[in-house]
């Protein structure tokens, strides 16, 4: 029911080899599933009953050894509807999709209780990633659940502190290179060669099988149907394309009758994606030295920047950059609007949607998804930096009661 075929010129490899790009043109792999296939084996009645959950979809996903599961719960995060924030900017319908409600705080857990399951069937020993921190931070503990053994590599000073307290806790061995991620993935896929690790960073192809899962639940958390548009951050360029095929997949199925037009966001300092789309190149130019206060999307050169390019063309999408200003004022606005605590990255959805709808490329009757990929906690000094120290005051009532009314 399932193959790997190249998304560049279309060659079939067998869902059973481990390899991460199509062996004879070298492009990105993607798990291709049979839909007719799907539509007689599968009782869909039974999803409508069942609380949404990654494992929950597992009939779409090439797990074969349900034995080898290696979960800590992941998936079945909210979908808030925005209420306050919807009526600040003047929208109608607007839903965050929260996925810092994660086993480790980020979108990145679907992808790994898949490709760690998968680590377990193939039988490998060892797990590796090159990683902003929450690969990372997700890898090492599905690993660590997993009893296997985990080699990280992060860029130096440039991972945020919650992330890499994560790493570290959960045993993985962290190494951190004089460079930044970009650096960090090119050595890391040598690496994988070289002493065979098992790699799972986004180009591994059953990390999106996970990943697309969030896409089934934001169309049954609105009652079978997609959203008008989805607004999502983009970094190594995997998640957008990730959503884009669970989107097509419920479409294919006939479980939804509409699609979504896919909005992808980078930071203005790290947006190759952005001025290829805007300047309608088929290929990007990395980013030499990529720059944001949102580090988990500062990448210069994504590996999966077509798959990308592809999602937002097909959707007849878009993809926007916002200022680290912009990105800042658009995490305290959610937070104090609607009580949601997001990393950086994640709020770049809602900068980017504030800034649609100023410059009315946006609809006022539009039904918006923007996705918040990773908890505020992971990040806490980006976060504390932008106010000022809370107030100090002697242990007196009186001092106290001043203190309340100012
Ligand atoms: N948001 C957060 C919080 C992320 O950590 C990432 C990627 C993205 C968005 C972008 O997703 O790469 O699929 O386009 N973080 C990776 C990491 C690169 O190493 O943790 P993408």
């Amino acid at each position: 029911m399932f193959t790997l075929r190249c998304i560049g010129c279309k060659f079939e490899e067998s869902i059973n080899d481990m390899v991460y790009r199509c062996r004879r043109c070298g492009d990105l792999l993607e798990v291709q599933l049979d839909l007719e296939e799907a539509k007689k084996n599968i009782d869909f009645g039974l999803w409508a009953s069942k609380p949404p959950s990654v494992w929950k979809y597992v009939e779409l996903i090439p797990v074969f050894d349900k034995s080898k599961m290696v979960t800590l719960k992941e998936g079945g995060t909210g979908l808030h509807c925005c209420k306050n924030l919807a009526e600040e900017f003047g929208i109608k319908k607007l839903y965050v999709k929260n996925e810092g409600e994660n086993p480790t705080g980020s979108f990145k857990d679907r992808g790994m209780t898949i490709g760690v399951t998968k680590a377990k069937e193939f039988g490998v020993k060892e797990v590796a990633c090159a990683s902003t921190g929450n690969t990372a931070a997700s890898l090492s503990a599905y690993a660590a659940r997993a009893g296997l053994r985990c080699i990280i590599l992060i860029p130096y000073g440039a991972v945020a502190l919650g992330k890499l307290a994560q790493s570290i806790i959960y045993g993985a061995k962290v190494i951190a290179i004089r460079g930044n991620f970009d650096d960090a993935l090119v050595m890391m896929i040598e690496a994988s060669k070289s002493f065979g690790l098992y790699l799972l960073n986004s180009i591994n192809p059953f990390r999106i099988e996970g990943q697309k899962t969030a896409a089934f639940e934001v169309c049954e958390q609105l009652d079978w149907h997609a959203p008008d548009r989805l607004i999502i951050p983009v970094g190594n360029a995997a998640n957008i394309a990730a959503y884009w095929k669970g989107f097509k997949e419920f479409y294919e199925l006939g479980l939804i009758r509409n699609l979504p037009v896919m909005t992808g966001v980078q930071a203005s300092g790290s947006s190759p994606i952005v001025q290829a789309i805007k300047e309608g190149r088929d290929s990007i130019r990395p980013v030499k030295d990529p720059i944001t206060v949102a580090t988990a999307i500062r990448i210069g050169n994504p590996a999966s920047w077509k798959k990308a390019i592809i999602a937002i063309r097909e959707s007849k999408g878009l993809a926007e950059s916002v200022t680290d200003e912009e990105i800042l004022s658009a995490q305290r606005l959610l937070a104090r609007k609607e009580g949601l605590f997001v990393e950086p990255a994640s709020a770049s959805s809602i900068a980017c949607l504030k800034n649609l709808i100023e410059s009315r490329v946006i609809d006022r009757d539009e039904e918006i998804v923007c996705v918040a990929t990773g908890h505020g906690l992971k990040d806490p000094d980006s976060a504390i930096k932008s106010f000022q120290e809370p107030m100090v005051i002697e242990p007196k009532f009186d001092v106290l009661k001043e203190a309340i009314k100012g």
